[in-house]
């Protein structure tokens, strides 16, 4: 069938099978050209990454295997293709994963399943102990909607809604480029609490505590999660807002961490630049700041996205061998060329003087807009839209190499995957960030 983006309200229905895996290799691409220099870094030896099909934890993934040849599993919630749908993309991006690093015989598994229950955590021990892991590195980079307590079985939905009064900014449309007011009332606390149940650090210390029990952490580990502040426009939707409450929670876990594991621990929250995610695209008010800013950095030529930004997370930051820097809070900044005070001045300069007239001279909404489709498959260089595809066929490098099957040298597992698989339809894939 021939698979053109179907987008509703921000929100992309479907992917491109070859798209996806296209991007991916570009991915792997940039960080193997990079890996070069990583030769005097001793880099993570066993990683776990949840989140790992799309965005940052994506970038995570591949930046461990492809940058310092380390094992990695990964978790993320897919929905598996048919003969006549899509799956989501991070199905397709796994799939592309998986295949590259069977080429390279990197051990590497991937497991497709809800990384809030019991059971994935379980599936997860067992996996690190049937390919004899201990993970020294854990990265938690989900992005949810919802969230299934696994204790009570009460299902919870995160909202982006300011605290305490109504939001009004400025936003516009990537596709019809046209800006208009976004308008969003108050959470109430039962909403703010069920925003920071799903996205603040409750879960990620579920999974450290579990690790930990099991064994499977090495000494002296370390965990990230990933969070944003942005500029002050955005603060009462996001930093101020339910989001930002839970990214609180999330920051404030980093310091229970450590704790946890007697094996030792290092635990952090990684500030990471505002880019084009399945996550991201939701916000309202953030697609015209994003456009802004990405116009801005782009002519600056400081412009990153996922893959450049966690390249520097492990060269820059986590493996330097010099001891980490951290800001004020103890957090990691991986933003400070987005929020460089020059950069900031003009995005906000912009903001004042944005009209329909000169938007697309201020902002790179066109940037937005490729990324969006990007992140979906679509609009990928290389890839031929013209010609017909199966949903379910192999991207092109599995393809030439085969799929990995369990046993066969440590590599991917995709059979054991698609029993929880969710609905790409019925949710934004991710939703916060
Ligand atoms: N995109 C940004 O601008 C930005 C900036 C800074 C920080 N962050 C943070 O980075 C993290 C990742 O966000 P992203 O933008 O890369 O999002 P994304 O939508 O690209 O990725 C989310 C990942 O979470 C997985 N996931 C969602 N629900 C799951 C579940 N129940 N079980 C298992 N996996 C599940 C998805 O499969 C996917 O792999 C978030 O914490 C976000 O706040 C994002």
């Amino acid at each position: 069938m021939l698979i053109k983006p179907m987008v509703r309200n921000s929100i992309c229905i479907n992917a491109h099978p070859l798209g996806c895996a296209a991007d991916t290799e570009r991915q792997i691409e940039y960080v193997r050209e990079r890996s070069a220099s990583y030769g005097r870094l001793s880099g993570p030896k066993a990683v776990l990454v949840l989140g790992c099909s799309t965005g940052y934890g994506l970038a995570t993934r591949i930046g461990a295997a492809f940058g310092f040849r380390a094992p990695t599993v990964g978790v993320s919630y897919e929905k598996e293709p048919s003969e006549t749908s899509t799956g989501t993309p991070g199905w397709y991006n796994n799939r592309a994963f998986d295949a590259a690093a069977t080429a390279e015989a990197l051990p590497a598994l991937t497991l497709n399943g809800d990384a809030f229950s019991k059971e994935t955590k379980a599936r997860a021990i067992e996996t690190a102990r049937e390919l004899g892991l201990k993970f020294d590195l854990v990265v938690y980079s989900l992005a949810s909607p919802v969230r299934t307590d696994p204790e009570s079985g009460e299902m919870y939905r995160s909202v982006i809604k300011p605290i305490g009064g109504p939001y009004r900014g400025l936003t516009v449309d990537p596709f019809t480029k046209e800006l208009s007011y976004a308008e969003v009332q108050p959470a109430t606390q039962a909403e703010t609490a069920a925003t920071v149940k799903v996205m603040g650090g409750e879960d990620w210390e579920l999974w450290i505590r579990a690790l930990a029990e099991a064994g499977v952490l090495a000494a002296g580990a370390t965990t990230v999660a990933y969070s944003y502040v942005g500029p002050k426009l955005s603060w009462p939707i996001y930093r101020e807002g339910t989001i930002g409450a839970a990214k609180a929670h999330l920051e404030a876990t980093a310091a229970r961490l450590p704790a946890l594991a007697p094996v030792g621990l290092h635990a952090y929250v990684s500030i990471n630049k505002a880019l084009v995610t399945r996550a991201s695209a939701v916000i309202p008010v953030i697609p015209l700041y994003m456009s802004l800013l990405f116009r801005v950095m782009k002519d600056r030529g400081i412009h990153e996205d996922c893959i450049a930004q966690i390249d520097r997370l492990y060269r820059e930051r986590l493996y330097t061998g010099a001891p980490l820097q951290l800001d004020e809070a103890g957090r990691i900044r991986l933003d400070e060329l987005e929020m460089g005070q020059a950069v900031q001045a003009e995005v906000d300069a912009r903001i004042q003087r944005v009209t329909a007239e000169n938007l697309m001279e201020l902002a790179d909404v066109e940037g937005f807009r490729l990324d969006f489709l990007r992140a979906h498959g679509f609009e990928v260089e290389g890839v031929d839209y013209g010609a017909e595809v199966s949903p379910i066929g192999l991207p092109l490098r599995q393809a030439r190499h085969g799929a990995g099957k369990r046993g066969s040298g440590l590599v991917a597992a995709p059979e054991k995957s698609s029993s929880r698989a969710m609905d790409a339809s019925a949710s934004p894939p991710s939703g916060l960030v």
